[in-house]
């Protein structure tokens, strides 16, 4: 049983809360999760204090972390840096690494940057990462459970004002099915959502778990989120994956569990029900 924690738009600077930040890392302590993801905006202004306190953050679970850089980890005021240098500070005092990968006998996390200093709107994914990715999700065995991870959103978010998703976004749906991706884990919108990417994209075959936490630890949460701060836990085994939508609750000073979701992994495979005879007619129906 593989176990993940998703936390995402931790926002490090006047937006954060270091109380639930406390509050998910003694969750981790006490879940013991195989690996944490963050899934972006590590800060609110992308300033090197703001860095380095998510660096500290971070490095404060005992698990394995994966972290991919958010649109608030690029400068927005410090226009030279923005579009000649857009990743130097969160590169100095955060990570050198853009898109990480993470990898097991039974897993494979792959991180996508979709945030780029001339991106003004929903992020892309670079052509050429795109092919890296195709390459990485093929040369595992179908087992393996494949997730992708990206700041930005495939998907639209319900009830939202903008519908805007990724510029490649159709482009990524086609490759994670075709690749067998479980999840696709993201945040931004700082309002969670469950979705599956056929929903959006019905050519998408078979479809893609996505999963979009809301702000886990800032007071930035919007839409049926404000005010509220929320992160995912996952269990995957061989035959199926259960999704739990964690939210903070004041009154008892943790995450809790607010809704439970489940989804059979093995039929996933064989989605497409080739092979599978046909009802046949009662005689004389
Ligand atoms: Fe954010
Ligand atoms: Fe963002």
């Amino acid at each position: 049983m593989l176990k993940i924690l998703h936390i995402s738009d931790v926002h490090c600077g006047p937006p954060h809360l270091a109380d639930l930040a406390s509050g998910v890392v003694q969750l981790a302590e006490q879940r013991v999760p195989d690996l944490v993801v963050v899934s972006g905006d590590l800060t609110q202004r992308a300033k090197p204090a703001q860095f380095s306190h998510a660096r500290r953050f971070v490095d404060s679970f005992s698990a394995p972390t994966l972290v991919v850089p958010g649109n608030h980890d690029v400068p927005l005021y410090r226009v030279w840096e923005r579009f000649f240098a857009p990743f130097a500070a969160y590169r100095k005092h955060f990570a050198d690494e853009l898109e990480p990968v993470y990898r097991t006998p039974d897993l494979l996390v792959v991180g996508i940057n979709t945030a780029h200093g001339l991106t003004f709107t929903e992020g892309r994914i670079r052509s050429p990462r795109l092919l890296e990715v195709a390459e990485l999700l093929a040369s595992v065995p179908e087992t393996v459970v494949k997730i992708v991870v990206a700041h930005h959103h495939v998907v639209p978010p319900p009830r939202f004002g903008s519908q805007q998703v990724l510029s490649n976004a159709f482009e990524a749906i086609d490759l994670f099915s075709k690749a067998g991706v479980d999840l696709v884990l993201s945040g931004h919108h700082h309002q969670s959502f469950i979705a599956n990417s056929e929903e959006f994209y019905p050519r998408g075959r078979p479809p893609v778990v996505i999963l979009h936490s809301g702000t886990t630890t800032s007071n930035r949460g919007r839409g049926s989120e404000k005010d509220k701060n929320t992160c995912f836990w996952i269990e995957i085994g061989d035959a199926s994956m259960v999704v739990s939508n964690l939210r903070w609750e004041p009154s008892l000073e943790r995450f809790a569990e607010h809704s439970r979701h489940w989804y059979p992994r093995q039929e996933r495979q064989p989605y497409i029900l080739e092979g599978v005879p046909l009802p046949q007619a009662e005689p004389g129906a």
